[in-house]
C-alpha cells in the first residue's frame, strides 16, 4: 500500500464534451465516465485523485496554483491551450510537482499547429495517442514515478 498520494487530475478547454465531440478522434466515453474509470484505478492503486475541468486558462492555472502541500502530482490534458499557454506552463513549472501531460488524440499525427506543446518541456512525460486510455496510463506512470522517483 502506496502513502496516500493526491493526484489533480485536470482537463481544459471543451473536454466536458467528450462523448459527442468528433468520437472519430476522442472517442465515445464521457469525461464523467473516464473520471469514474480513474478514481477506480486510482482506489487500485492506493492514491485519491480530484478530477477537474474548465474552459478557463485561469481556472487551471489557479488550481495548479493551489496544489502545493495539498497533491503529490498533476495530469492534465490542457486540450488547446497546450499550443497557447505560457501561463499554464509557468504555474507548473512553478510549484515543481511532477506533471503528465495527456493527449486523447496522437497530436503529432494531426494539424502542425498541435505539434507544439508549450507544456510538455516543464512534464514528466506526454501521453499522446492512445485515446482516454492514456488518463490511466498517466495515474499508472505519476505514481510509479512517487513511488520509485531514482528509477523514473
Ligand atoms: C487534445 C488535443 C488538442 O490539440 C485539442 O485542442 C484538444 C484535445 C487531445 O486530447 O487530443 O482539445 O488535447
Amino acid at each position: 500500500m502506496t502513502s496516500q498520494h493526491q493526484i489533480l487530475v485536470l482537463n481544459g478547454p471543451n473536454l466536458q464534451l467528450l462523448g459527442t465531440r468528433k468520437p472519430d478522434i476522442y472517442g465515445c466515453r464521457s469525461l464523467a465516465d473516464v473520471e469514474d474509470r480513474l478514481r477506480a484505478l486510482a482506489s487500485e492503486l492506493g492514491v485519491a485523485v480530484d478530477c477537474r475541468q474548465s474552459n478557463h486558462e485561469g481556472d487551471l492555472v489557479d488550481w495548479i496554483g493551489s496544489t502545493q502541500g495539498r497533491f503529490s502530482g498533476i495530469i492534465i490534458n490542457p486540450g488547446a491551450y497546450t499550443h497557447t499557454s505560457v501561463a499554464i506552463r509557468d504555474a507548473i513549472e512553478a510549484v515543481g510537482l511532477p506533471a503528465v501531460e495527456i493527449h486523447i488524440s496522437n497530436v503529432h499525427a494531426r494539424e502542425e499547429f498541435r505539434h507544439r506543446s508549450l507544456i510538455a518541456p516543464v512534464c514528466l512525460g506526454q501521453i499522446s495517442g492512445m485515446g482516454t486510455h492514456g488518463y490511466e496510463l498517466a495515474l499508472r506512470g505519476v505514481v510509479a514515478y512517487l513511488e520509485q522517483p531514482a528509477q523514473a
